[in-house]
């Protein structure tokens, strides 16, 4: 397997401008970069008809899936309600002038509003924040139109989280210390429009530039039987969670002020819904992956529930796996795009435990793992695996892209 990574191709998109067409619209943690899954989709889809992204989050892949002539299927799915709706107006095209109609409308009104009244909400929002919020939000639901709704709902979110007395560098919910926040009075109004400004414009490249390809996505799990008929995928382009999200990238965390603000229910226990969201009860590694076995018995001499903790990461994307195998098409390709973590000070080579779960499940041919450094990804680069305060090392400077095929 090791043979098979390889790093003479650049995959590293230093400098590259992650925020053409509709992929500047709103911020979301470990997004792919599009430039990836535009390469991924020529190199190993060009005569794809349709693909799919299990973990969709923003929609990177799917607004890349559109822009390309050949596809004319892309589904995404995605338990975090927030990432579906992200996902779902970067890929609706909606006319330059009916956005800037609906935008002047919007500005001039101002609708009586009752706020939210969500747990903590004093804590995260200065009370005039909250009632600026609570009056933009009021006058985007009267929006008649879905889509033109739903696009000002996505920079309302984004805005959301910019207003919020959170500190914006951090993908967890932490405050902004209080001698700051004293002086800390940001403008709702105005970053709300400079979002917009932003989003209409990246609207407007995405619509020139958008091929006739029908998008779908849809809030499920990829663990779950997917709605969609057995072979019926041609190629998987996605980049899946990297460990659970409690110690790797809190999902639910990043949504929750403006999943709140949405009205989304149950935010609060999403992080336990995600892959690995719960610790496996044993530790008896029922995976057919030789490598996990070995990480898990390592990690287990060390701190048995952390074992646990890694472990349901794997069952869980086991179930996964299971499903895409079910649905992908004889020949069709898995294109993952991976990150290696550390546990314990041990190493988890995600990249060949994954690529050893597929072949158990079908008969698949490894064509290579492609190695790439991150630049620029939105990543935490630093964690503290043995979850001590203080203790913090590097994560992961490497990402994998790992391409198989079906026999
Ligand atoms: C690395 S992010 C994907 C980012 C995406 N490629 C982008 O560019 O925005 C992984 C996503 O997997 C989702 N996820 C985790 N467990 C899931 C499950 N069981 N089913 C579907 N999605 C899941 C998370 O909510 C998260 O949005």
């Amino acid at each position: 397997m090791e043979e098979k990574r390889d790093n003479s191709e650049d995959w590293d998109f230093r400098g590259a401008n992650t925020n053409e067409f509709t992929h500047c619209m709103h911020t979301y943690p470990a997004m792919m970069i599009p430039q990836i899954a535009r390469k991924l989709i020529l190199l190993y889809g060009p005569n794809a008809k349709t693909l799919l992204d299990p973990f969709c989050g923003s929609g990177t892949s799917l607004v890349e899936a559109s822009l390309t002539d050949n596809i004319k299927e892309a589904h995404g799915f995605d338990l975090n309600p927030l990432a579906v709706l992200i996902s779902k107006v970067k890929t609706t095209s909606i006319d330059q002038s009916i956005l800037e109609r609906a935008f002047d409308k919007l500005m001039t009104s101002r609708p009586n509003a009752d706020p939210p009244t969500f747990k903590n909400i004093e804590f995260w929002f200065k009370p005039k924040v909250i009632q600026e919020l609570a009056i933009l939000k009021t006058a985007i639901n009267n929006i008649k139109n879905k889509d033109v709704r739903d696009f000002f709902l996505v920079c309302f979110s984004e805005a959301v989280r910019d207003v919020s007395n959170t500190r914006n560098s951090e993908f967890k919910l932490y405050r902004i210390a209080k001698d700051k926040l004293e002086g800390y009075n940001p403008e709702v109004r105005l970053k709300f429009e400079k979002i917009v400004r932003n989003n209409i414009k990246g609207m407007e490249d995405y619509t020139d530039s958008r091929k006739n390809t029908n998008v779908s996505q849809k809030y499920f799990s990829s663990m779950d039987r997917l709605p969609l008929s057995k072979g019926s995928i041609d190629i998987i382009v996605t980049s899946p969670p990297y460990g659970d999200s409690r110690t790797t990238v809190a999902y639910g965390q990043f949504s929750r002020l403006a999943s709140e603000w949405l009205d989304y229910e149950n935010i609060r226990n999403l992080d336990s819904q995600l892959l690995g969201g719960r610790p496996s009860k044993g530790l008896n590694v029922g995976l057919k992956s030789p490598t996990l076995k070995e990480i898990i018995e390592k990690i287990a001499k060390h701190d048995e529930k952390r074992a646990k903790e890694v472990l349901s990461f794997y069952e869980d994307f086991d179930k996964c796996v299971k499903q895409l195998d079910n649905v992908l098409s004889k020949e069709g390709y898995v294109c993952f795009v991976v990150g290696n973590r550390t546990v314990k000070g041990i190493n988890i080579p995600t990249d060949i435990i994954m690529v050893e779960m597929f072949k158990a499940h079908g008969d698949y041919e490894h064509i290579v793992t492609h190695l790439r450094e991150i630049p620029n990804k939105r990543m935490p680069k630093q964690n503290s695996p043995s979850n001590k305060k203080g203790q913090k090392i590097t994560t992961m400077n490497n990402e994998f892209i790992f391409i198989l095929r079906k026999k």
